[in-house]
């Protein structure tokens, strides 16, 4: 028994190691699918997962699996399969700053032009009736409209919008692909003992991170900060540059007093009550990269504020509105976020997100397709403020 239990350990700490030790690889001979589909950014320090392709192919389709199981055709609408509880969508603008230095005006930040904005607030976790007072991952998504240029997806390359995404925590608890694979494969198992082994997919450093940002506890996603967690691209070929992007709000609160009499919706009815009140607004900032000790495929070290300050390019105004109709939450339901909803001067670096590339279309397809409604990116004359509403 005893020699037993010394095996396990040993094949369960040789399993850490080895799911810790993977290293991104160069791409050329051998490299998978991606290589050719998702062009790599090698000047800014990108290179290739091994097998991050079909990872991100298997990814998509256990996600959709267990999709088509939590949701039978007697239980449709098919929501996200992740952040599916949505706080609401508001109506936003994004104004870039008068003035920008050469190497931040690039791509949507004109300076001194102006975007009308959808946001969707959302919860992480994929149970959309999790109640907000346990902890979770809070997602901010933007959408700018009206933003001209080709976009990066071939299938969406007139689409006049370019997307922002992020949660309230600065790093991210995984860079490679197939340790992303084996908890999804995990956590979707059909055997609970399996299922009680996903987080040690994550390592150590990785299974930290998960509980800190899981745990996450707030009074009020118009209070909250976000970070995007991950790289992008900022810039045409004469500026490119590495940077991350996060939304601050302009007024600083304390943020933690969560009511005493909290019911499961009290971040949607905070949002509701300050915007009918007035306005919310957020500083949208930027933080390039100062070094290249600053990895695009690592995203579990953050790039600390002392060495890499965020620097302000514009401010988002949240008008204050009712979003809360019956019509506008189907709206919001059925809008598609991705990271790859972008100009190619934003375009995201790293692993994870040349995976979310894969992952978010198949799965926006796999719920549009199932509930019966059209994937179109919205124009901004969605919903006017002021209208009338049921
Ligand atoms: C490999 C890593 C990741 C995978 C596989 C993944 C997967 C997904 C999926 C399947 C959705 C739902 C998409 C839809 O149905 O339209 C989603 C939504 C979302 N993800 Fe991720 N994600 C990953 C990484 C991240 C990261 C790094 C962030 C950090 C900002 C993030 C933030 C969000 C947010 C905020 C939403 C909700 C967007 C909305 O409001 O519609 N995800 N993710």
């Amino acid at each position: 028994m005893r020699k037993a239990i010394v095996v396990l350990v040993l094949v369960a700490v040789a399993a850490w190691i080895h799911l810790n030790s993977r290293v991104p690889v160069e791409s050329g001979e051998g490299a998978d699918r991606a290589t050719r589909e998702v062009e790599i950014d090698a000047q800014l320090g990108e290179s290739r997962w091994p097998g991050e392709a079909d990872a991100a192919d298997s990814i998509a389709s256990l996600i959709g699996g267990s999709l088509e199981k939590t949701y039978p055709p007697e239980k449709r609408p098919v929501r996200r399969d992740a952040h599916p509880k949505a706080h609401g969508c508001v109506r936003a603008s994004f104004a870039v700053n008068a003035e920008l230095p050469e190497n931040l005006a690039q791509g949507a930040f004109v300076p001194g032009k102006a975007y009308a904005a959808w946001i969707r607030f959302s919860n992480g976790a994929s149970d959309p009736a999790r109640d907000d007072a346990k902890g979770d991952a809070r997602g901010m998504a933007i959408k700018l409209m009206g933003v001209p240029g080709t976009k990066l997806l071939p299938e969406e390359r007139d689409a006049g919008t370019q997307d922002f995404i992020m949660i309230n925590h600065p790093v991210f608890f995984i860079d490679d692909p197939q340790q992303y694979l084996t908890l999804v494969k995990r956590g979707s198992s059909s055997n609970p003992v399996v299922r009680l082994t996903a987080p040690f997919a994550l390592g150590l450093e990785g299974a930290l991170i998960a509980r800190t940002v899981a745990s996450k506890k707030i009074e009020n996603p118009l209070y909250t900060r976000f970070w995007s967690m991950v790289p992008y691209r900022l810039g045409d070929d004469a500026h490119k540059q590495a940077i991350k992007f996060s939304a601050r709000p302009c007024v600083p609160h304390a943020n933690d007093r969560i009511p005493s009499d909290a019911g499961p919706n009290y971040l949607r009815e905070a949002m509701a009550k300050t915007l009918a009140a007035g306005e919310a607004c957020f500083d949208f900032l930027v933080q390039p990269r100062q070094s290249a000790a600053m990895k695009v495929e690592d995203s579990k070290t953050e790039w600390m504020e002392s060495a890499a300050p965020f620097i302000k390019v514009a401010t988002i105004t949240i008008p204050g509105q009712d979003f809360g109709s019956v019509a506008q939450d189907e709206f919001c339901e059925n809008l598609s976020f991705t990271p790859w909803h972008a100009l190619p001067e934003h375009r995201p670096l790293g692993g994870v997100n040349r995976v979310r590339r894969i992952v978010y279309e198949q799965v926006s397809m796999l719920r549009h397709a199932a509930n019966r409604v059209p994937r179109k990116e919205p124009t901004g004359e969605e919903f006017p403020l002021g209208a009338t509403r049921r």
